[in-house]
């Protein structure tokens, strides 16, 4: 299937999870876009989201850097419920969340098609 969601220039797609990748917040339009209810995204592992054409490599890549304590940039590919899937260029950030555990907060913002076409081929090369 080739649905691809193009997000417009202002869109920003925000979650959260805790230690774990699991989901503990979504905005709405991150909702929106991936076809969920914040419902049906809370407690869930992030990897709903996952694309089959994401290579293992990158996500390896996100958790060693935002565990270090770092900020992870990247390009991610994602699934939506519905089977179509979207571009963006996200920022992940570690940060302390109230317990005292760490949590993890991911702002997406719109991929160019330049931008995607170098990831996309990037990706192919990788596992
Ligand atoms: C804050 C945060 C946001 C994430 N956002 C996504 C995302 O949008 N899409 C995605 O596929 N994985 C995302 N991940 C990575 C997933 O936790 C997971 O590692 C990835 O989907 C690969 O799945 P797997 O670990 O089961 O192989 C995110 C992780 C964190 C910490």
């Amino acid at each position: 299937m080739n649905n691809e969601t193009i997000l417009t220039d202002d869109a920003f797609l925000v979650s959260e999870t805790d230690e774990k990748g699991i989901i503990t917040f979504a905005n709405d339009r991150f909702c929106e876009i991936a076809g969920y209810t914040l419902e049906e995204l809370m407690g869930k592992p992030h990897n709903i989201v996952r694309h089959k054409d994401m290579p293992k490599a990158a996500f390896k890549d996100l958790w060693t850097t935002v565990k270090k304590g770092e900020v992870w940039t990247g390009y991610v590919k994602n699934a939506t419920k519905e089977g179509g899937y979207y571009w963006v260029y996200a920022t992940v950030f570690p940060f302390e969340s109230c317990n005292g555990n760490p949590g993890y907060l991911s702002c997406r913002r719109k991929a160019s098609q330049q931008e995607i076409d170098k990831a996309t081929a990037l990706y192919k090369t990788l596992d």
